[in-house]
């Protein structure tokens, strides 16, 4: 299964991503626990679903962010998304890694959806890591980031 990432480990680049510079594990530990904290104050009166997620700054600060439900459904905003639009809107510009927790069981078994990586590319480098909990595993797992979205969108403004 070395597609799905690095365990905490192992500590070996993986095949995919030969130059993918995993956290060290205590790192990857830290950042996880913060955003289990900012799992704490998701809203989801809806799902019961708390996610959250914590954005490692270049500067070594963390931003968190969790899920905000809506009443339309729709309208929710998901964790990974909320960090990061408080962080670039409060002028962070330079991003590291990213760590998402929703809890600690393979029925919690989960990574960012498909718009919020999307939303994680325009800002973090390809290579960035995405901390886990891999609730089979039982253990905090680094994925590269560009490795859960191959040939993202990417907008070339024409001339
Ligand atoms: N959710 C996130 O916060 N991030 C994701 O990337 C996947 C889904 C939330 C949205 C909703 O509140 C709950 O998980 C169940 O879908
Ligand atoms: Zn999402």
């Amino acid at each position: 299964a070395r597609w799905r990432g690095l365990t905490m480990s192992s500590g070996t680049p993986n095949d995919l991503s030969p130059s993918f510079q995993p956290l060290g594990a205590a790192e990857a530990s830290r950042l996880l626990a913060a955003a289990e904290r900012a799992a704490g104050f998701a809203y989801v009166p809806f799902s019961r679903f708390p996610v959250g997620a914590a954005l490692l700054l270049a500067n070594g600060e963390v931003v968190g962010g969790c899920n905000v439900e809506d009443g339309t459904y729709d309208l929710t905003a998901h964790a990974e998304r909320v960090a990061l639009w408080k962080a670039v809107s409060e002028g962070h510009r330079d991003f590291r890694a990213i760590a998402v927790w929703a809890g600690a069981t393979p029925l919690h078994h989960v990574t960012p959806c498909g718009s919020c990586r999307q939303a994680l590319l325009q800002w973090l480098p390809p290579e960035a890591p995405v901390v886990w909990l891999d609730g089979v595993l039982g253990e905090p797992v680094q994925t590269p980031l560009s490795a859960l979205l191959p040939e993202q969108f990417r907008f070339n403004p024409p001339g």
